[in-house]
Parts: structure tokens; sequence; C-alpha cells
């Protein structure tokens, strides 16, 4: 059974949050099932809403999974990553799923999470038992606490994986991260997300020195409504209506299709009777304008908080 807003501990939310702040990741943090379930109910949730930005997108974009798919949630925590990719793919598509997390306990508890939401087979994998390839990987959160050897052993995950699925925090740091990993596999596999081509990344251009991949999801409503999402907030010192995320979506068969329209990227700004973004197509990223009288609907599109965007200037 999972936790409830009235068993919350705020100490234990206070002592969780303390690694990251610190960016003190580098030990395993995870001390008892009660962090777990205090992290289930609240970080990971948030982390949750930006997941289903990401699988709203693939969905948007025809993405389908071949049949019998095997997923992968590495560094899987809590396991938020597989259950809301089950809940959005269906659990008919899936065979079986694995956990691997250098904690043992989040293991555990990601494991007794899933058998709560689906009957899929669960098991537990050891540090270096890579799967048979063909797999869906999924990745969420963990790029910020891996140093050099962690991510080569994870280069190996993904080599043999067929799909990576991987949402991360949009900072410039991880967005930087990200890119990086995109130019390390974009000839291994065919990026499908969120680019619209397979050339470099324009990011990588020296004109783009202040700029990072990173997109904004949506927040669900009850964040605005619910008492405990304010508290949360308040205490924690986060705004739960900002969700920077950065991802990508490598597949080795399902491919993105060539765009010439832009997609636009961080926050775009509004101006009376124009708005200048960045965008980014196969032609590179670079700051784009849009006037008003050239495409009203688009014009009033971008004041919306939206994930997926792409314009036609
Ligand atoms: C911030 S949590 C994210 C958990 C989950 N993926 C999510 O999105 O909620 C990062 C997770 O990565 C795990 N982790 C960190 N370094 C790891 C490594 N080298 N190998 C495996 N797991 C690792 C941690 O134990 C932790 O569970």
């Amino acid at each position: 059974m999972s936790m409830n807003w009235k068993d919350i501990n705020w100490q234990t939310l206070e002592e969780l949050r303390a690694p990251f702040l610190e960016g003190n990741k580098t030990k395993d943090y995870w001390r008892s099932v009660s962090d777990l379930e205090h992290y289930d109910l609240t970080f990971a949730q948030r982390i949750g809403w930006k997941w289903n930005a990401v699988l709203a997108e693939l969905h948007e974009r025809g993405f389908e999974l071949e049949p019998a798919s095997h997923l992968v949630d590495w560094g899987c925590g809590s396991g938020i990553a597989s259950r809301l990719f089950v809940e959005s793919f269906g659990s008919e598509s899936i065979s079986k799923i694995s956990l691997f997390d250098r904690s043992k306990l989040a293991q555990t508890f990601a494991m007794n999470r899933l058998n709560e939401v689906c009957q899929l087979p669960v098991r537990l994998l050891e540090a270096g038992q890579i799967p048979d390839s063909g797999y869906v990987l999924l990745l969420s959160h963990v790029l910020g606490e891996l140093n050099a050897v962690d991510l080569a052993e994870l280069n190996s995950w993904i080599e043999k994986s067929q799909t990576v699925i991987w949402v991360e925090p949009g900072t410039p740091a991880l967005s930087a991260k990200i890119v990086a990993q995109r130019e390390r596999w974009r000839e291994t596999f065919n990026v499908v997300a969120p680019c619209r081509h397979q050339m470099q990344c324009g990011m990588l251009s020296g004109k783009n020195a202040n700029n990072w991949c990173h997109f904004f999801a949506p927040p669900p409503p009850e964040v605005f409504s619910d008492s405990n999402w304010t508290k949360f907030g308040k205490t924690m010192k986060i705004d739960l209506r900002s969700l920077p995320t950065s991802f990508l979506v490598l597949d080795k068969v399902a491919k993105s299709t060539d765009d010439e329209r832009k997609r636009v990227i961080g926050r775009p700004q509004l101006f009376n009777g124009y708005a200048t973004f960045i965008g980014c197509n196969v032609d590179g990223v670079r700051e784009a304008k849009l006037l008003k009288r050239d495409g009203k609907e688009q014009y009033r599109e971008l004041k919306d908080v939206k994930f997926t965007r792409f314009i036609d200037c």
C-alpha cells in the first residue's frame, strides 16, 4: 500500500533533499523503505509529470513498441518511470520488466509498487547483469549522479538496448550531458525526440553557448488546488509550476522525420505584436521571431506552457 500525505514526516523530505542541494549524491542515500515512500509520494510524482509529457509526445509522434517488449528501468529508485510507462503503453505490449539500481532497497520497493499496478513478471538485476539485447531502457534523473566509470557502465547497457527513453531535469549542465550522449549514440541509433533530425546537435555551435536544450512540462491541475502540494512546494522551496526537462529518445529502428518547422526550446518571449524564441530544426538552433500578424494562432499558443511545440516561421 502506498503512503498518504497525512503520514508525511517533513523532516524526512528535507533530509532526502539534502544530498541533492549539497551535490553529494555519490553514495547510496536510501536509508529505509520510509525514505522511498516519502520520495514516491512527492519528488517522484513531480518527475512523473515530466514523464507524462514525454510519453504523450511519443504517442503524438506515433511511436510504437515492438510486441512483447522487455522494459529495463536503470537507476529505478522507487520505479516511477516504469510504472508510468506501463500505464501509458499498456501491459499487453510488454513481456517483462527488469529493475536495476545500486540500492537493493530501492529495487525491491520499485518491484513491490509495480506488482500493485500490473501482473507483469518483474525481476531485479545485479550490477553488470546486462540483459539480452533488444530491450527498452528507461533512464530517469540518474545522469547527475554518475561518475565517468558509472557512465561507461551505463553506456554498455545503452549499447545493447533497442530503445532508450531518457528524462532528466532541464538544467544547463544536465542538458549538456544529454546532448553529449546524443552525439555519442546518434550513429548507432536513430534520434526520435526531441529532435526532428539526425544531424549534429545545433546547441553545439559556439553561438549557442548561452542556450540549452530544455522544455517545460505542464504541471497537473492539483498543483494549483491541493494544499498538500502547496505545503510541499513552500517547504522544499520548489516552484511546482515550472517543470524544466531535458530528454532524449533513441531507437535502432523507429526514426524521426526531418521537419522544416522549428521546435521551440525553453520559454518563448512575448512582446507587443511579436514573439521571439529559440528554435531548432535541421538547419541548427537559433533565435527566431514570429510576427503576430503573420500567425495569430501560433502567437497565442506561445503563451501557454506546452511541452511539444513546432512553429512554422
Ligand atoms: C534521483 S534518483 C531517480 C530515481 C528514479 N529513476 C526516478 O526518476 O525517480 C537516482 C537513482 O539512481 C540510483 N543510482 C545512482 N547511481 C547509480 C549507479 N551508478 N548505478 C545504479 N544506480 C544508481 C540511485 O540509487 C537512485 O535510486
